[in-house]
């Protein structure tokens, strides 16, 4: 039998994405013959409202010292985590002294916004190799998972934390009850709890089932957070939307009473029941949409194939690895897929093993179409790849339908 992480009830599989290799798990070709496969099935857990994905590879399997994801990649990004700490800051470090712990740093981006003005801060992130890129920027930096004991170690040598803030990583901790009993150690008083991820409530809305692999074992809504989080005494105290990933949204939570609740709150819970997140249907309705998209997507590309068109994929995303394995699209569908990650560049991507390619390689021979599998940051690749549609190219999307533009 399973059991949810979060709560402990019993849940059952409500749909598969078939056999799926690491989704971050670029590799040479030496590798494909031991490349490690699992199968990704998620579970709706209809007590806690908790999405979850059923079997999750060893952590240890995606994060280490070689794991492919830089935050410094996208602009927008390090735009936006700069905004997130300017808001952290003047809404809730006003202490003297103030000390900010992230749980997973990558590679500093957000950290550095603190350290640039003189304010303590400490990350945790597991990756070596994005930690030693986090620390070349001067961030201090712990490889560690983020747990009671990791908790305990940093209050004891720095104090507790005025803040705790996590971008697109909590949802990556399969032991959520083990953050929650660390968040619950580490934080002050008045200190708060900030994260955000991309969001149930956006996934289910846009189709985006890309947003289910390996790392994100939990897809989360204001509703499941509060019902995590609740027994260690923590409590919802704002739940703000973000256009960040394809929708996500930015929670933050306190000691139980340390803060007035927003109303925003309240907003987001009724929001979620009249969308029907609280309703197995709804996932029912989602495995459907799923399975459509998937015969459209395939269907498309291997007409275009057919006809003797040239395709390509921009952006070769921990999420389209989900795409690619789900619709069965190999080398012979997409002739290669440019990224601007140099560690990913010259590998294959996990389980199709289709060649990353760097940008020069699209630039300077336009394939006819390209399918866009970094769609969440759609603004400012079709702002950087304006001369791919002025030579005649033409943009494969699937979310939040398939479609050609
Ligand atoms: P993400 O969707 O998880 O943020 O990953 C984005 C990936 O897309 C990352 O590997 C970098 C790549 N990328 C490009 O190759 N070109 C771009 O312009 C952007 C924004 C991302
Ligand atoms: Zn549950």
């Amino acid at each position: 039998m399973l059991n949810c992480r979060v709560c402990g009830a019993a849940i059952k599989p409500l749909m598969s994405f078939g056999r799926m290799p690491i989704a971050n798990g670029f590799l040479t070709p030496s590798q494909f013959s031991e490349e490690y496969f699992y199968e990704l099935a998620i579970a709706f857990c209809e007590p806690c409202g908790t999405l979850q994905i059923v079997d999750q590879p060893d952590p240890g399997k995606m994060f280490h010292e070689e794991y492919a994801f830089f935050t410094r990649t996208s602009k927008r990004m390090v735009a936006h985590f700069a905004s997130y700490a300017e808001w952290a800051l003047s809404r809730f470090l006003t202490r003297p002294d103030p000390f900010v712990v992230e749980i997973g740093c990558n590679d500093g981006a957000m950290l550095e916004n603190f350290s640039r003005r003189g304010i303590r801060q400490l990350g945790v992130e597991p990756s070596a190799n994005v930690a030693a890129e986090a620390e070349r920027h001067g961030i201090r930096t712990v490889v560690a998972f983020f747990n009671l004991e990791t908790a305990r170690k940093i209050r004891d040598r720095n104090g507790p934390a005025d803040a705790i803030l996590a971008a697109n990583v909590i949802c990556h901790i399969p032991d959520i009850n083990g953050v929650a009993r660390g968040v619950a150690h580490l934080l002050a008083d008045k200190g708060v709890f900030i994260f955000e991820e991309p969001y149930l409530g956006a996934m289910i809305h846009k189709g985006s089932y890309d947003q289910i692999y390996d790392e994100h074992v939990f897809i989360f809504s204001a509703q499941s957070v509060k019902n995590a989080f609740r027994p260690h005494g923590l409590e919802l105290i704002n739940a703000l939307p973000q256009t960040t990933h394809g929708g996500s949204m930015r929670y933050v939570l306190a000691r139980q009473g340390a803060y007035p609740v927003s109303e925003e709150v309240e907003r987001a819970f009724a929001n979620e029941r009249e969308q029907g997140l609280t309703r197995a249907e709804t996932y029912e309705a989602f495995r459907v949409r799923c399975e459509r998209s998937r015969d459209e997507l395939a269907g498309l590309i291997r007409g275009l194939r057919r006809d003797g068109r040239r395709v390509a994929g921009y952006g070769a995303t921990s999420k389209s690895a989900t795409v690619l394995n789900y619709c069965g699209l190999g080398p012979r569908d997409i002739e290669f897929i440019t990224d601007t990650t140099p560690i990913k560049q010259n590998k294959f991507t996990p389980g199709t093993h289709i060649p990353v390619r760097d940008h020069d390689t699209f630039a300077k021979d336009y394939p006819e179409y390209a399918v866009l599998f970094a769609w969440n940051h759609e603004a400012e690749i079709l702002e950087k790849e304006a001369g791919f549609a002025l030579a005649g190219g033409k943009w494969v999307k699937y979310v939040p339908d398939v479609s050609i533009s």
